[in-house]
């Protein structure tokens, strides 16, 4: 096989060896630029709230690098024989919502004809290269905080399924269209040791790509773990989808659990989520306030889930 030997240079400031959320390329002392692509195929039916989805899904990986996004091009890959044009504009106006709620301009694009929709957008976003937030470097003693529910991969799968309510439908979907631009603006006001966004790998697998290899340890509150009630209804049915067992295969073996404890919430805990919230560590003094600020801006969900021990190995003990 061929060795992978990737270009970079002395202003390559984020690259590809951290599996960070986003690349970061200097430009100047005081500007860096944030660099990220992401798109997928759809998780709900209507094709305006995917639109928003897919967008808020995108731009949440500058947030996560404590940036601030300015610029997105459309990424479409689109069956217009079988669907027409109507969906596209639809999904689109739905993506274009996001950015203008963002203050993100689209400059551009492109589409091509894909017998399966996907859609995202690759954004740039500016930061200060001193205000960079990487996904390692939490601080024994932080605070780990979360801001959204975990639990929309499993409640996709329902929806999938058919077995959603119309209800559950327009919760999810709220949560996951929701930008995390105001929870980035709350922390950069504090001393953030390390972020990230809860994606594909679940909760247990981001937390364990912040510590891999640092010899920190994190102790989870698992009571204190926000989720949507409606997943833990479908994950006791059974409808865990295939990412979550994939996140657990890879991860467990850096993840202490009591006995007996409830597979159905450590299904939750390895859930893939769709546009998930920030998770970051913070100081233990800051903790309360930050939560606080983020619950007055609407960010209901948001909780601290455990915290951070300089134990000398990676290791998740889960509490509870
Ligand atoms: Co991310
Ligand atoms: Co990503």
């Amino acid at each position: 096989m061929r060795e992978l030997d990737f270009p970079t240079d002395e202003n390559v400031l984020v690259g590809t060896a951290t599996a960070d959320d986003a690349g970061v390329y200097k430009i100047s002392d005081d500007l860096a630029l944030i660099q990220t692509v992401d798109f997928f195929t759809p998780v709900v039916d209507d094709p305006y709230t995917f639109g928003q989805i897919a967008v808020a899904n995108s731009l949440s990986d500058v947030y996560a690098m404590g940036g601030v996004p300015k610029t997105a091009m459309n990424i479409v890959g689109y069956p217009m024989a079988t669907m027409g044009r109507g969906p596209l504009r639809e999904m689109l106006a739905g993506g274009a919502a996001k950015l203008r709620e963002a203050s993100t301009v689209l400059l551009g694009g492109h589409s091509v004809e894909d017998a399966e929709l996907k859609y995202g957008v690759s954004v740039t976003g500016f930061v200060h290269p001193e205000r960079i937030l990487c996904n390692q470097g939490l601080h024994g003693d932080d605070c780990l905080v979360l801001t959204k529910a975990l639990g929309t991969g499993i409640v996709n799968t329902a929806i999938k399924g058919g077995l959603a309510s119309a209800e559950t439908i327009a919760e999810v979907s709220e949560l996951m269209a929701a930008l995390n631009r105001i929870a980035a603006q709350i922390i950069q006001q504090y001393e953030i040791s390390a972020c990230t966004d809860v994606t594909g790998f679940g909760l247990i697998g981001h937390l364990a790509e912040m510590i891999a290899g640092t010899g920190t340890g994190v102790k989870l509150v698992v009571e204190d773990i926000p989720f949507l009630r409606e997943a833990y209804d479908f994950a006791a049915m059974g409808l865990v989808p295939v990412g979550a067992h994939n996140n657990r295969r890879f991860r467990e073996n850096m993840v202490l659990a009591p006995q007996g404890f409830d597979p159905v919430l450590r299904d939750i805990l390895y859930d893939p989520q769709t546009s998930g919230g920030l998770l970051f560590g913070c100081r233990q003094e800051d903790a309360e306030q930050i939560v606080m600020q983020l619950h007055n801006e609407g960010i209901s969900h948001a909780a601290v889930i455990g915290t951070v021990v300089k134990t000398g190995k990676d290791e998740i003990q889960l509490i509870g």
